[in-house]
């Protein structure tokens, strides 16, 4: 039996990538598998959470007891997550796509021959900093990733800032033994927050998970003294 840290709580979570349709057969996609943002999830709601997982295209079973909402682009993404909000916490897993078409077609490009088609993009909207940012939605405790393949925690510090969110969840995506990379089991991550940088040995995803949820469990008992 795991210890109830959560009960009482409610958590959102983004998971996966987003698919950003090129049209009707076409998409523009990530490596994202949802591993890491499913096992929060999962964690969260063995914590005792009330838990909404919005999650992109991906491989996996929704987790037991935990409201799953299946998105495919970021723009439905943002729309499910600020459907599931208030929440007490926000954690934002989901490797949301930079870009989308500027305009989806409506029947399939067709190999004519002639000139190839341009793929003009527009910029998605940034959900983790849309929801950090809100005066109305924003969560009391809000969680960001970071992917990087150099500086890690340097850019994770300038994420923390720029996203306005509470804690960056960052790791090494560029370590070439299976660990941090996308689609494995293991990560390394730093938690990067206002308080500092605390390291974390090489963990399952699971283990992470884990971690990070009595790490926010003891967050707001703190907060909320
Ligand atoms: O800017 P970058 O993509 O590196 O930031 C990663 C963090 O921001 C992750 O927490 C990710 O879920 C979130 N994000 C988002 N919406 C975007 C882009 C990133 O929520 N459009």
């Amino acid at each position: 039996e795991r210890p109830q840290l959560l009960i009482g709580r409610r958590i959102v979570v983004t998971s996966g990538p987003t698919h950003e349709p090129i049209d009707p057969v076409r998409y523009i996609a990530n490596r994202s598998s949802g591993k890491q943002g499913h096992a929060i999830a999962k964690a969260a709601a063995a914590a005792g959470a009330d838990v909404t997982l919005v999650t992109g295209p991906v491989n996996l079973p929704d987790p037991a007891g935990v409201t799953t909402i299946h998105v495919e682009t970021a723009d439905q993404m943002l729309a499910a997550v600020e459907a599931a909000l208030p929440s007490d916490i926000g954690v934002f897993a989901a490797a949301v796509a930079d870009w989308r078409t500027a305009k989806a077609g409506d029947q399939k490009l067709k190999k004519d021959g002639k000139a190839i088609p341009p793929l003009a993009l527009v910029e998605n909207p940034d959900i983790l900093a849309t929801i950090s940012k809100s005066k109305a939605m924003r969560p009391q405790l809000v969680v960001g990733f970071a992917a990087e393949t150099q500086n890690v925690i340097e850019n994770a510090k300038a994420k923390l800032q720029r996203k306005g969110c509470d804690l960056i969840v960052a790791n090494d995506v560029s370590l070439d033994n299976g660990i941090g990379v996308m689609g494995g089991d293991a990560n390394r991550v730093h938690l990067i927050s206002a308080d500092g940088t605390v390291s974390w040995p090489t963990l399952s995803k699971d283990d992470v998970a884990e971690r990070l949820v009595a790490h926010l469990a003891a967050i707001l008992s703190t907060e909320t003294q």
